[in-house]
């Protein structure tokens, strides 16, 4: 198999157009998801090929498990680790076994849905951090994923809360409160979970 049937034809065509909508070149590119088993491989590889060609600067991969990324470095066929894995964690979804991986790879955590979806905005102990710093619990969460060394990824419709959602440069939690943050993992996923898929 060389990896250039189907998976690898449709990824590059879907590519091609969207980098055609944008008007330039992307500098990071992802594959969403982990479904379509049997085009994964041909799909990466199209990516690679993009990236080698100029189009694409970097890519990466999102909601992947281990057990995925494994499968794509261990293929001979293809040469690029991903420069990125985007999964929903918070401190309710701490997702270590991911983490750990991903570090070990050199790989960077993008951390989607890094406020629950706004479903724990009142969580005591996150009310009780936030109020030693003077910091709303978005603030804190926020701050949280930087401090862990993740690439956090906060949504907000609302200019004000946007503005707010920025202020989290001027503090820093401390050892023992990232420690207290770190114990909330309930593994609390807030939509889809494609990770655990085969
Ligand atoms: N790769 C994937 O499969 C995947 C899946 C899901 C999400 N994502 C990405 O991750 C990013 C964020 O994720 P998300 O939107 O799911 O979740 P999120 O950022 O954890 O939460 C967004 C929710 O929090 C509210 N919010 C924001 N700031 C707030 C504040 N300061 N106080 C109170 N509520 C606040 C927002 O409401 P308002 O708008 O009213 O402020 C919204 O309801 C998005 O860019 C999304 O595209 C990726």
């Amino acid at each position: 198999m060389d990896c250039k049937g189907d998976g690898y034809r449709y990824a590059t065509e879907q590519t091609e157009k969207s980098l055609q909508r944008l008007g330039t070149y992307a500098d990071l590119y992802l594959m969403h998801s982990p479904h379509h088993p049997s085009q994964r491989l041909e799909m990466w590889r199209a990516l690679e090929d993009l990236k080698k060609a100029g189009k694409i600067r970097s890519i990466g991969v999102s909601n992947y498990g281990v057990q995925h990324i494994e499968e794509l470095i261990k293929c001979p066929r293809l040469s690029i680790v991903p420069a990125v894995n985007q999964v929903e964690i918070h401190p309710f979804l701490l997702r270590e076994e991911i983490s750990q991986y991903c570090a070990s790879k050199g790989i960077l955590i993008e951390a989607y849905s890094p406020l629950a979806k706004a479903e724990k905005m009142n969580d005591r102990t996150l009310l009780q951090i936030g109020k030693q710093y003077g910091k709303s619990t978005a603030q804190v969460m926020i701050r949280w994923s930087i401090q862990k060394g993740y690439i956090t990824l906060p949504k907000s419709e609302n200019p004000e809360r946007i503005h707010q959602n920025s202020l989290v440069f001027d503090f820093e939690l401390s050892p023992a409160d990232m420690k207290t943050l770190n114990s909330l993992d309930i593994h609390m996923t807030t939509g889809w979970d494609p990770t655990t898929m085969k």
